[in-house]
């Protein structure tokens, strides 16, 4: 039987193992018509989280309704929660869009994503302030720190707003409904730290901003990393559900929580059984189904769900498996990222993942040619995918695609996936007007949720 397309051709594969391959090619192809209904359906949800509260996607009020000029100096202090790692910076901003950080990273170990949160990122400020020996002293005036939360947070002023869920892998007990800025500041005192959290600061808001600071015509910030988000600037008056003062600027930062698109309802995003068994086991069934089906955290599993379901027919390694592959978790999604761009004769790249970091041992060329349709395939639906939500937020105010804008990228899907840019901003070009279009780019944001919590702390300060 022929496949779809010649990149899932299995050479000196079985008919079988031919048409389960074509199975999962249908499956997991996004026609532009298709993706056109799910642009469609992303709008309308945006427009209902724009009208009130508790919506499927938040449309969240970030408190921040300036731009930075790029001119702004000095040295800015930053705490940078991800979904895999914390880091503390100092950022200075050089006066000409351009900003260096100086860093400290730490794993988060399991023990701080089910229990200790708040006192283990206390800790690791306390080990950034005395390695670089600026722990300020009992008459010094506290330190000013911006704080990137990436997780969905119901803002209640710049530098407070209570956790609406967990998302990603963290799940610490009491947090949800808890200011987190107070949960911060609580942990710091028990330290005995002059560290005041001046900003918190979704890490979509915090990429946007740094692409502000370095060009003032940036209009959205994204995240594709473990998680996925997007936030950018509305203009107050399209937000009914804004109680707030209306800003001299006439916009604010909206973080979209747009990982949640399609949740509960699971109506419009192309799942497969592979997609639905990795909800049921994960910690939030039926929530942020639009995450799911793009971000680091998942594409793996996707791909180990696949995996085993042809080896459970005998179709791939044999019918063979390993403790390490049952695992759920166990493939991650950099092996995809490597697996995608393995081009040598024997695949050789990819017969290591197999059989020495999942410990299955034997593949043949056949099985690591499936194994790359795998991550192929879900790669690029992910790229594809991911389009949505540009698309839908980009046109959401046309007005400004006659002009320049930027769009701040940043993540490890994003950085390392390869493919990824390109064919999300390919997309893209299909779904909106070819003049407008090349009006658009697309930068990455390096860092950018770090020094954007900086930048914010920074705007915060002058606020006052
Ligand atoms: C998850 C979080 C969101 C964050 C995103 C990217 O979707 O809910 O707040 O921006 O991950 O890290």
């Amino acid at each position: 039987s022929e496949s779809l397309d010649p990149r899932y051709t299995i050479k000196g594969g079985t008919a079988e193992q031919q048409q389960a391959v074509n199975v999962l090619a249908r499956q997991f192809l996004l026609t532009d018509e298709r993706l056109a209904e799910i642009i469609k359906v992303f709008r309308r949800r945006m427009e209902e989280g724009l009208a009130s509260d508790g919506k499927m996607m938040k449309m969240i009020p970030s408190f921040v309704t300036r731009r930075p000029t790029g001119k702004e100096t000095g040295s800015y202090y930053a705490i940078d929660l991800g979904g895999t790692n914390l880091r503390v910076l100092k950022v200075t901003l050089d006066g000409k869009g351009g900003a260096t950080s100086m860093h400290q990273k730490f794993a988060l170990p399991d023990e701080a994503k089910s229990r200790t949160l708040f006192d283990f990122i206390a800790q690791c400020v306390e080990t950034f302030l005395d390695d670089h020996n600026i722990r300020p002293t009992g008459h010094q005036p506290p330190i000013n720190m911006g704080f990137t939360f990436s997780y969905p947070v119901q803002q209640t002023s710049i530098n407070s707003g209570t956790l609406v869920q967990w998302t990603k892998g963290l799940n610490v007990p009491g947090c949800v409904g808890r200011d987190v800025v107070r949960l911060l500041q609580d942990a710091l005192l028990r330290l005995g730290l002059r560290v005041k959290v001046a900003a918190l600061v979704n890490d979509t808001v915090g990429t946007l901003l740094s692409a502000a600071y370095a060009d003032p015509s940036s209009q959205m910030g994204i995240i594709f990393g473990t998680g996925t988000n997007s936030a950018y600037y509305e203009s107050a008056t399209n937000i009914a559900k804004w109680k707030g003062p209306n800003p001299k600027s006439g916009e604010i930062v909206l973080n979209i929580e747009w990982g949640a698109f399609d949740s509960d309802e699971f109506g419009v995003l192309p799942f497969t059984p592979h997609d639905i068994k990795l909800d049921r086991k994960s910690i939030n069934p039926r929530k942020q189904a639009y995450e799911k089906m793009i971000s680091g955290m998942y594409l793996g599993e996707i791909a180990r769900n696949i995996v085993l379901w042809l080896a459970d027919q005998r179709l791939l390694l044999d019918g063979r498996s390993s403790e390490i592959l049952n695992a759920m978790w166990s493939v991650d999604t950099s092996y995809l990222s490597s697996a995608a761009v393995d081009n040598s004769p024997d695949l050789t790249e990819i017969q290591q993942i197999i059989e020495k970091t999942l410990n299955v041992p034997n593949s043949t060329i056949v099985d690591r040619q499936i194994f790359k349709v795998i991550s192929l395939l879900v790669g690029e639906r992910a790229a594809r995918l991911s389009s949505v939500g540009v698309v839908a937020t980009l046109t959401k105010r046309p007005d400004l695609l006659n002009k320049h804008v930027n769009v701040g990228i940043d993540g490890s899907m994003y950085e390392h996936y390869p493919d990824f840019e390109r064919i999300m901003s390919e997309t893209v070009s299909h779904f909106i007007p070819e003049e407008q279009f090349k009006n658009i780019t697309f930068n990455c944001a390096k860092d950018g949720s770090g020094v954007g919590a900086a930048i914010v702390a920074m705007l915060a300060a002058e606020q006052e």
